[in-house]
């Protein structure tokens, strides 16, 4: 079946991309996704200087699920902007993913980025492992300032990443702030911040940086991210495209992404686990979920969720 989907006139291959954070640090690693089944190339969340990130162990997956606390090591923007042209030759749409470690870094970063001609970017509003940054997507009046900044320089399609909100009053008071600002896309959800897993063996936690505390990836997310899906689907009454990410382990998942109003999904968790063989895995079991319902492409569909 064909899984080919359009985001803000961006013809994406396939439904199935990667997660900003998930095997897409190097070079190296892009062009494995370039080579790979995914429908496109997201990268790594770019700061202005590279990093190292936080110290190791920093990424433990357990049954169930992951917890990280990378600290966004990657290479520094200008070693991405250097590399999209390349990337882009792989005949997917290259997402760049933005972060900072301050409001001007976001600003300087999405302008030279975009100098670069990536097929979108996708601003990070949502990474919860640098210790003493909080989430800046839980700030709205800071989200908002921020984004309206980056908006003005940057004339690609553009989106957002965010942290999972974990109450409808919360979704009700991002939506217009998200609104205000003329995005082309929502990226939905970043990992489920400060938790915290404990090997009751070692009597330790299972990660060394902030005390143990990390993102939530994998499949004991997934309700909290299609919750988030569907009610900014709602929201926005399916005019904002969205693209879900958490708890994409089955084209089974990705299908309930897609009722709950995705157009495309993100896979972090199970990249990690399996490497990029599970594009074409995902893409089979979704292509086969599909054609048993009788939907005959993933925006056939999209938001399609009945409720009781
Ligand atoms: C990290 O590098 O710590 C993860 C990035 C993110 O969650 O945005």
């Amino acid at each position: 079946m064909d899984l080919s989907v359009t985001i803000a006139g961006v013809r994406f291959p396939s439904c199935f991309m990667n997660a900003a954070g998930a095997r897409c640090v190097t070079r190296e690693e892009l062009e494995t996704l370039g080579r790979s089944g995914a429908g496109a190339i997201v990268t790594k969340s770019m700061t202005l200087e590279s990093r190292t990130g936080n110290p190791e162990p920093r990424y433990v997956p357990f049954p169930g699920g992951s917890i990280n606390s990378m600290g966004l090591p990657n290479l520094g923007y200008r070693a991405y902007a250097a590399l999209i042209h390349e990337l882009k030759q792989f005949g997917k749409p290259v997402v760049a993913s933005v972060a900072g470690l301050q409001e001007d870094d976001f600003v300087t970063i999405a302008q030279a980025i975009n100098d670069s001609r990536p097929d979108l970017i996708e601003v990070n509003l949502s990474c919860p492992n640098i210790p003493g940054k909080p989430q800046i997507g839980y700030d709205p009046e800071t989200s908002e300032r921020l984004l309206k900044r980056v908006r003005r320089v940057v004339t690609v399609p553009m989106g957002v990443k965010l942290p999972p909100y974990f109450d409808p009053a919360h979704h009700q008071m991002m939506a217009p702030v998200l609104g205000r600002i003329g995005l082309d896309f929502l990226s939905l959800i970043n990992s489920v911040g400060n938790g915290l897993v404990v090997d009751p063996e070692t009597e330790k936690a299972v990660i060394k940086p902030k005390g143990g505390f990390g993102g939530l990836g994998g499949t004991i997310i997934k309700p909290v991210a299609l919750a988030n899906v569907r009610a900014f689907w709602k929201l926005f009454e399916g005019k904002l495209p969205i693209i879900g990410t958490g708890g994409v382990v089955t084209g089974r998942d990705a299908f309930e992404h897609l009722l709950c109003g995705a157009s495309a999904v993100q896979v972090g968790t199970t990249l990690m686990a399996e490497g990029v063989g599970c594009f074409e895995r995902l893409s089979a079991e979704l292509g086969a979920t599909l054609q048993r319902k009788g939907y005959r492409s993933p925006a056939d569909c999209r938001g399609r969720l009945q409720e009781l």
